[in-house]
């Protein structure tokens, strides 16, 4: 009802507006003093300090905040990560024991084919934590250990605020195990929690930049196909861009690797194409910058229409940009934080450009319980 949304056009808008605070919620009374205070039940301690592998499952968004956080948990943990969609990683037989640890992420807690890959990795002797948003459900029952992200109830079928929540779960997860294997010191640790705290602010300015998406995707609303690139971790963010074009706006959409235009994407390019680029900060990480703007200049040059999603100040892109979306300046492994919102935002925009009711796309179910 109208009251639920709080005076919002939609839940949607309403989840997207809340991300700030889900992001918050789930950081509070989760560190002190610089350092991570997780309580992770039976994933203790000695648990964390013998595995040898951490495998991530998930299914749909909660994959793609799998796919994402992996960059941080590896670098700073230095234990392999591997990212595996629940339903593929169940029937390929993988190898498993006792010092693996099995991580499902799943914003209701109900999906049954994370449940049965949760299930099934228990079952091979794997210790399993889950991440998930919804108090007592079935998967952090049938979990060794819960992490609980607090981005509070998602009513919006596509999911955006619990995409957030997961990723800080599972960043805060990544630094007690750095804190427990010792890979990180003591001043490493308190940077990344010092950044952490400063994501909810980053939100909100990059909700402000936002503001120009629905001009743009009020533009763009009888476009056939987009394109999203982005590099390192601004490459699963391509890809969930690109599943809340397809889930709301019904719309061709394809997230790549920037480097990987060469390899075949390039094809795709026609003139008029729009091609979301999520640009690295020039600051930052200079030489993916310069390589991301090379790719730009290659797309411009056969005619798409480049959207560009920018750090604030970043000047190199502007020649090339045919709209400017001028983010925040934040630590690289905390930019998916800022660059999913005017995703989220232009997919929510074109679906309503188009009469599509957001909340509840066609075909789709918010939580899917058979497998
Ligand atoms: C459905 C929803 C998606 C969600 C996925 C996983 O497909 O439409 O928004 O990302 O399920 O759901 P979960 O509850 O496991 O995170």
């Amino acid at each position: 009802s109208a009251a639920e949304k709080g005076g919002w056009k939609s839940f949607m808008a309403k989840e997207i507006a809340e991300e700030p605070e889900a992001v918050a919620d789930t950081l509070r009374g989760r560190t002190a003093d610089g350092r991570v205070i997780l309580d992770l039940g039976a994933i203790d301690e000695a648990l964390l300090a013998r595995i040898e592998r951490i495998i991530l499952v998930a299914c749909g968004t909660a994959s793609y905040a799998g796919q994402t956080a992996a960059y941080a948990l590896q670098q700073w943990t230095r234990v392999p990560v591997t990212v595996e969609l629940s339903h593929e990683f169940r029937y390929r037989d993988p190898v498993l024991d006792d010092r693996v640890l099995v991580i499902s992420i799943s914003q209701s807690g109900e999906t049954m084919d994370t449940l049965m890959a949760t299930r099934w990795a228990h079952d091979q002797g794997a210790a399993t934590l889950s991440i998930c948003n919804t108090q007592g459900a079935t998967i952090p029952r049938e979990s060794d250990g819960v992490l609980y992200t607090h981005a509070g109830p998602e009513v919006a079928v596509a999911s955006t605020k619990a995409f957030l929540a997961q990723i800080a779960a599972l960043y805060l997860f990544g630094l007690q195990l750095a804190q427990v294997r010792g890979t990180m010191g003591d001043d490493a640790i308190a940077r990344v929690v010092a950044r952490l705290h400063a994501v909810p602010d980053a939100i909100r300015e990059a909700i402000t930049a936002s503001e120009c998406v629905p001009t743009i995707a009020h533009w763009m609303a009888d476009t056939r196909a987009v394109l999203f690139l982005g590099r390192h971790v601004d490459y699963p963010v391509a890809l969930e861009g690109a599943l809340k074009l397809k889930e709301l706006a019904y719309i061709q959409a394809e997230g790549f690797a920037a480097g990987e235009l060469k390899h075949g994407p390039i094809a795709l390019i026609e003139p008029g194409l729009p091609v979301f680029v999520l640009v690295p900060s020039p600051r930052d990480q200079p030489l993916l910058h310069a390589k991301v703007i090379s790719n730009i200049q290659e797309i411009r040059a056969r005619g798409a229409r480049v959207l560009a999603v920018a750090e604030k100040g970043d000047t190199a892109v502007l020649p090339f940009a045919d709209e400017v979306i001028a983010l925040p300046l934040v630590h690289q492994l905390m930019r998916p934080f800022v660059t999913v919102v005017p995703l989220q935002t232009f997919a929510m925009e074109l679906a309503e450009a188009k009469g599509l009711d957001v909340d509840q796309p066609r075909n789709l179910a918010k939580s899917v319980t058979v497998e």
